[in-house]
């Protein structure tokens, strides 16, 4: 049969490590560091997935899989009764039948895939950062690091001010500040807690949405190899395709 090479090797090393990192980030909820460098495994091959997508082989190009959701829910009521709605097919779609690289609902899939991913990456730092590690810690202000303004105010007034203030005033002086600094802190440890819960949320939301994804997705994928007659998964693996019309 004829066979043509349609996913390069980028596009075929990008999928199976996504597909681990992916896996390997989502047993590891409670294990810190594999499931924080998993994520961040996961966000750099998303992005430069991205960047292949503009600069890469024909068929890995946005440019050749992203169409309107018009046609991909014209493709998709196309697949599931093929001769009725075979008619109603607009010309640019009956044009266009024979997709070698993703359809339009496969290219909508992973176009919907990749920014659910990226958010869950996303998400997923922010929770860190609330927590004072990773790449968005400096934009959060925790409880950790406003006690050691409490340190500072402390020895200064055993420093600077010891000459001005007797003993006793130096001690009601420190009780006060240690009382004020304890309620600010219980504040924004309340504070920052209620973040961290919503940011884990958010996380959650996206974890969700993308699981969801992958399993449409996988059920998209065995769902086209049967219709198509093509072993999808292969040509994941090997590159090639059938060169013959869906
Ligand atoms: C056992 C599980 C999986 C199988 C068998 C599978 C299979 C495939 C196949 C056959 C394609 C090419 C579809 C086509 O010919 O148009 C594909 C593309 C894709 N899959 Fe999967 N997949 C799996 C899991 C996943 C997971 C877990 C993710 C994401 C977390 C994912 C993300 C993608 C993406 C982003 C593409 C587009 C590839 C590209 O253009 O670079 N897949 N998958």
């Amino acid at each position: 049969m004829n066979r043509i090479y349609v996913w390069d090797r980028f596009v075929r090393i990008f999928h199976w490590s996504l597909l681990a990192a992916f896996i390997l980030c989502y047993i590891t909820e409670g294990e810190y560091q594999v499931h924080f460098y998993s994520g961040y495994l996961i966000t750099a091959l998303i992005l430069s997935r991205a960047i292949w997508g503009l600069v890469g082989t024909k068929y890995a190009r946005f440019s050749d899989f992203v169409y309107a959701p018009r046609l991909a829910l014209a493709y998709l009521q196309n697949l599931f009764h093929s001769d009725e709605s075979e008619k109603k097919l607009s010309k640019r779609l009956r044009q266009s039948k024979h997709y070698l690289g993703h359809n339009p609902a496969g290219g909508l899939m992973v176009i919907a895939l990749m920014i659910s991913i990226l958010l869950t990456c996303v998400s997923g730092m922010a929770v860190y950062g609330s927590q004072g590690y990773g790449p968005f810690a400096d934009a959060f202000e925790t409880p950790a690091r406003t006690s050691t303004s409490m340190d500072k105010n402390k020895a200064f007034l055993k420093t600077d001010k010891k000459d001005e203030l007797d003993i006793k005033d130096e001690m009601e002086e420190l009780h006060m500040e240690k009382e004020t600094v304890e309620s600010n802190k219980n504040k924004e440890s309340k504070e920052s807690k209620e973040r961290e819960e919503f940011l884990e949320e958010i996380h959650e939301f996206f974890v969700n949405l993308t699981l969801l994804l992958v399993f449409v997705h996988i059920f998209g994928v065995a769902l086209s190899s049967f219709k198509q007659n093509e072993n999808l998964v292969q040509s994941m693996i090997t590159g090639y395709k059938n060169n013959t019309k869906e």
